[in-house]
């Protein structure tokens, strides 16, 4: 990798934060080339790195051998660098689909690397991408393009103004911003946790039946007209289309019973709502009805989700100033 130094030489104590992402459109066929429409949302991971006389995650010296992203960080870009304590804080809920594993890597990354590496993002995101896709072993680069740019991002589509390109696994990804409509939507925790390498590797397996490549197809035209939708601020068009990309999703088998029950249950409120993420568990997000957003936070809590709202974080990665 060209461009960012590696190896510790950053000054300590050093603290960044990063955003986590919300999909609206194309989950699981990103992966696989088809487009996506996502943008990070306002929660944030924030790390703090000091020197130490060992190595910790929150006060865990086994971390790096149990947790695969902080292990992937340490050994690309503090390979050469002392002992740290690394502390994580997150509103983020783990393996939520909510892009924690992106966030916490984006923030690390801008923390470790010397300064100034989050002045240079198209790099900041292709390093992200590879540790990702290192710990994981699977995966698109939009999570990790979303905690490093904020704001709403298109990936494998012709809509929104170029930001960079993104390479692994012998494919490209063309990463590009879209203007933020302003919207307030609400995304709900179901509490089941879910491994997005398990969802990622049994959407694959779905995708080599004979109708893969049409199934693909489905997918993808679903997420150009939402991705159209969205840039022409139409509700409506964009609440069908996630219909729509739920139905997808079904058929496919990544949706959970817990999720379908959460989306029944906030339908009365919801002007669309789909899961976001991996799915098998993890979160749904909904674009609230105007004026009722309330009555659906209600119903999703009455339901047992953990509901909160969100919107666009309109900066993505950045270096703060240690607590
Ligand atoms: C996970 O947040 C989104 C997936 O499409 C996987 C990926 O794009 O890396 C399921």
């Amino acid at each position: 990798m060209s461009g960012v130094a590696a190896g510790g030489s950053r000054t300590l104590p050093s603290s960044a934060r990063a955003p986590g992402k919300c999909i609206l459109f194309g989950e699981h066929a990103v992966v696989h080339g088809a487009p996506e429409l996502l943008f990070a949302v306002d929660l944030r991971t924030q790390v703090v790195v000091r020197a130490a006389a060992e190595t910790t995650l929150n006060a865990d010296p086994r971390a790096s051998e149990s947790n695969p992203y902080f292990r992937a960080a340490l050994e690309a870009l503090w390979a050469s660098g002392p002992p740290v304590e690394v502390r994580s804080v997150s509103r983020l809920p783990r393996a939520a689909g909510l892009g924690s594993s992106a966030a916490f890597l984006a923030a690390l990354a801008t923390a470790l690397l010397p300064e100034g590496a989050a002045g240079r993002p198209a790099e900041l995101a292709q390093r992200c991408f590879s540790l990702e896709r290192q710990a994981q072993g699977v995966g698109s680069p939009g999570d990790t393009s979303a905690s490093v740019a904020g704001g709403y991002l298109t990936v494998n589509s012709p809509r929104g103004a170029a930001l960079w390109t993104i390479e692994g696994d012998s494919r490209r990804w063309e990463v590009r911003r879209l203007e933020d409509p302003g919207w307030v939507w609400i995304v709900a925790y179901s509490g089941v946790p879910r491994s997005t390498a398990d969802a990622v590797r049994a959407f694959a397996r779905r995708l080599e039946n004979a109708d893969g490549p049409k199934l693909l197809d489905r997918f993808a035209s679903v997420a150009h007209r939402g991705i159209d939708a969205l840039a022409r601020g139409d509700r409506e068009g964009v609440a069908r289309e996630m219909e729509e990309n739920q139905a997808l999703l079904r058929e496919v088998g990544v949706s959970h019973p817990r999720l379908e029950a959460l989306l029944e249950a906030v339908a009365p409120a919801a002007e669309g709502a789909k899961l976001t993420g991996a799915g098998c568990g993890g979160s749904i997000v909904v674009l609230p009805r105007s004026g009722r957003e309330t009555e659906a936070m209600r119903r999703l809590a009455r339901a047992g989700a953990v509901p909160f709202p969100v919107r666009a974080s309109t900066t993505g990665a950045e270096a703060v100033g240690p607590e």
